[in-house]
């Protein structure tokens, strides 16, 4: 049976007490729940690429992240399970001959290659030619860029909103990486809806990535408040991720989601919420990356998130 059947997640409502007499609506999709490792987004971008994958009778499965990737975790543990092989070009040379870090050893367990590649070579990846020499070196393999983010991935991303989710929000909120989860999501809304896509780094060429796969412009992008950009941290981030799991019981990711809930609860504390009031939160997962990161957090003497996948 496959590993990637049609699913609906749960809605909960969020019962935060200071939104209590505002009017707000606020409830979170529960994507992170999907799967331990293939949670969220990470499921509904790689559904459809290993549908293709095995169509194509592809060899080999190739794709590519940074140190903390879920994406790539995401992807050694569909080639494990479905006895694939899988090879992952990670940015930055120096991480070769350090010891791994969870994250990576955990791609490593699963039979995951790497090939450690500079920063600057990093930047090629989605360069045609780049692709096209990869493609002759390693014959017959399927490249999945960077996030998963292609017409596939985006496809499987159309999948998160339901008809009711459709009619009932105004406004729909997701982290942004790579852009495709917000593609999808936007080009699976209704008109009148809003979604808000809250980065995790500052990239400016994020919006043309985003245009090349969209047919709708209900959509606006917020890059504030990053904690000093991709998987940084300061120690408000971590009282906040850690007094939102005791307030509510739900564990945040301290890369994509606990960034966007922090900005969007600030936005609406602060009266500068000018969207509708019945709000989506969609809420991606990616949990795996809190052992790394509490690790460093660690060896820098800070203040840890107080739970872990
Ligand atoms: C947990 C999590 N949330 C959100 C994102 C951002 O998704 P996208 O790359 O589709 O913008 C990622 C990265 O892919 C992720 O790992």
């Amino acid at each position: 049976m496959s590993f990637f059947k049609n699913i609906k997640t749960e809605n909960i409502e969020l019962k935060l007490p200071f939104l209590k007499d505002d009017g707000f609506e606020i409830f979170m999709k529960r994507e992170d729940l999907i799967h331990p490792i293939i949670s969220g987004n990470k499921f509904r971008k790689l559904k459809y690429n290993i549908e293709k994958f095995k169509k194509n009778k592809n060899s080999t499965l190739i794709t590519f992240g940074g140190a903390y990737s879920n994406h790539l975790l995401a992807v050694s543990y569909i080639a494990k399970i479905e006895n694939i092989n899988s090879i992952a070009f990670v940015r930055g040379d120096e991480l070769g001959v350090l010891p791994l870090n969870s994250t990576l050893q955990r791609c490593f367990d699963n039979g995951m290659v790497f090939k450690f590649i500079s920063r600057e070579k990093y930047r090629f990846r989605n360069d045609s030619d780049f692709l096209k020499n990869l493609s002759s070196k390693y014959n017959n393999a399927f490249i999945i860029p960077e996030g998963g983010t292609n017409d596939l991935g985006i496809l499987g991303c159309e999948e998160i909103l339901t008809l009711r989710d459709k009619n009932f929000f105004d406004v729909i909120c997701v982290p942004v990486g790579s852009g495709g989860t917000f593609s999808g999501l936007i080009n699976s809304s209704l008109k009148k809806q809003k979604i808000l896509g809250f980065s995790a780094l500052k990239n400016s060429n994020i919006i043309n990535v985003i245009n090349k796969f969209v047919n709708k412009n209900n959509w606006e992008l917020i890059d504030e408040d990053l904690f000093g950009g991709y998987a940084k941290s300061n120690q408000n981030l971590i009282h906040f991720i850690n007094k939102f799991y005791n307030d509510s019981n739900i564990k945040l990711d301290p890369i994509y989601n606990s960034k966007m809930i922090f900005k969007i609860l600030k936005i609406i504390k602060q009266n500068k919420w000018i969207y509708g009031k019945k709000i989506l939160i969609v809420n991606t997962g990616g949990l795996q990356s809190v052992e790394s990161f509490n690790k460093t957090l660690k060896n820098k003497k800070c203040a840890t998130i107080n739970y872990s996948l």
